[in-house]
């Protein structure tokens, strides 16, 4: 995955990963404008966790506790008080504790525990992005040790060059269904961003190509195998098995082989103002992954994986995407355009992110490291949480 955020680090090479519109042609969708077929595929933020070609320098974070809410008992992390600024109106969160990069794997449960009892306010569900570094097992103890409410799709992230990124990922996922059960796990989704790197690597666009299919069959083994794990527990039919990718990079058949898709859908890599974030963001999910999904004979769910706006830039050349600046003033825009608006559609999204990763911007610099609503010390940026709470 570091690859990812290498070349999607920098600005010329962010262009690359910023489709047109051929995927929609070729999913036989509705032409949708020039804006807009502009896709979207993000990348580098995305993160994560995993992937054994990670470097050493990954896994840093910030661990300051500054943002450590309150416990009235300070041995049970169940009595944390809740920050009144705080509202539960996000319909999910993409997570990645901090320091869960292999091979420097330093996370702790005790920051865990805090960033959930953070994220608890905000949200019910959160999505992981691999399970490397007993990350898995740390957010569903600092649930249990929480009390919260709270559902986690876990998550295992394939490297398309490394096979034993999968089957260590996947033994960890096994062990910690063991251990936890699945009340509070909503789903195992297998691969994130696997299409957009392999055919990346491959030198080639389409996710329904001869290459995309090539691409396919390795992720879609990972999925069944996955399918044949639970089924070996028992757990076959209780629990959905999906996919996530960049938007605009989602084959066919990998959605066939899924029971939900999770889709990258970034305003900001597709040079789209803040103001016209939200419809834009709607507008392309639904034509490039909702539709086309419905169409499948399995119909399988459509999540968007992760949407977001960042606040800032390491560098000048990247501190605006052309319209609009990275700035917590156009967060909130988005924030008060898109996240009440996207409930009222009943649209499963997961927002990207809960806080930034001082790690992301060491090595990738630009806006990578900033896309949080918090800082990374986890006291909230200059913003308002919009107020709509779900069920
Ligand atoms: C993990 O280790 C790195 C140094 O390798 C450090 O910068 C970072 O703060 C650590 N992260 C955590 C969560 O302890
Ligand atoms: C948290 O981090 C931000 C950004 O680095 C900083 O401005 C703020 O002062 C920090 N908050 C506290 C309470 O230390
Ligand atoms: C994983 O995390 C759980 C929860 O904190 C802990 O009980 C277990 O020992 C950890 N496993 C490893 C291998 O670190
Ligand atoms: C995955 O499983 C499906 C359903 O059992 C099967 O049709 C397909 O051939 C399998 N694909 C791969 C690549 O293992
Ligand atoms: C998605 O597109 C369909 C067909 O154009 C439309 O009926 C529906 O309202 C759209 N949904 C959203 C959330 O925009
Ligand atoms: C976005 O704008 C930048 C310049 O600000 C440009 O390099 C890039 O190609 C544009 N991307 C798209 C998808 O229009
Ligand atoms: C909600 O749906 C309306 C009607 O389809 C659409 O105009 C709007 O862009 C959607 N917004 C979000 C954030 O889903």
């Amino acid at each position: 995955m570091h690859s990812t955020f290498e070349k999607s680090g920098n600005r010329s090479q962010r262009s690359k990963w910023i489709i047109v519109g051929s995927v929609i042609g070729l999913l036989g969708l509705i032409a949708i404008g020039v804006g807009v077929g502009v896709g979207v595929s993000k990348h580098n933020s995305s993160s994560t966790s995993s992937a054994s070609s990670s470097s050493s320098s990954s896994g840093t974070t910030d661990s300051s506790t500054n943002g450590t809410p309150p416990q009235t008992n300070p041995n049970d992390p169940s009595t944390f008080q809740k920050d009144p600024n705080l509202h539960r109106s996000f319909y999910g969160m993409a997570y990645t504790p901090a320091g869960s990069q292999v091979p420097t794997c330093n996370n702790t449960l005790e920051d865990v525990i805090q960033d959930i009892q953070v994220m608890s306010q905000l949200t019910k569900r959160v999505r992981l992005y691999g399970a490397d570094c007993n990350q898995s097992a740390l957010v569903l103890e600092a649930i249990r040790q929480t009390k919260v409410d709270m559902q986690v799709y876990i998550a295992n992230y394939p490297t398309p060059d490394d096979p034993t990124a999968y089957t260590r990922q996947r033994d960890e996922i096994k062990a910690t269904i063991q251990t936890y059960g699945t009340d509070n796990i909503a789903g195992v989704t297998v691969g994130n961003e696997f299409m957009l790197n392999y055919l990346t690597d491959h030198g080639a666009t389409d996710p329904n190509g001869a290459i995309g299919d090539q691409g396919a069959a390795l992720i879609i083994a990972d999925i069944n195998d996955t399918r044949s794990v639970l089924a070996g527990m028992n757990l076959g039919k209780t629990l959905p098995v999906g996919n996530s990718d960049a938007g605009s990079y989602y084959n066919t058949k990998v959605l066939e082989a899924s029971d939900y898709g999770m889709a990258n859908v970034h305003p900001w890599f597709a040079n789209v103002s803040a103001q016209s974030a939200s419809a834009w963001t709607a507008q392309f999910f639904n034509e490039t992954n909702v539709q086309p999904s419905a169409l499948l004979p399995n119909n399988p769910k459509m999540y968007i994986a992760e949407t977001g706006w960042p606040t800032q830039s390491s560098d000048a050349g990247n501190a605006n995407n052309g319209v609009s600046d990275a700035s917590e003033t156009n967060l909130q825009v988005f924030l008060d355009t898109f996240v009440c608006q996207a409930n009222q559609n009943s649209t499963g999204y997961f927002y990207f992110e809960f806080k930034d990763e001082p790690w992301k911007d060491v090595q990738f610099g630009g806006v990578e490291g900033y896309w949080g609503l918090f800082h990374a010390n986890r006291t909230l940026k200059n913003l308002k949480i919009p107020n709509c709470v779900l069920d």
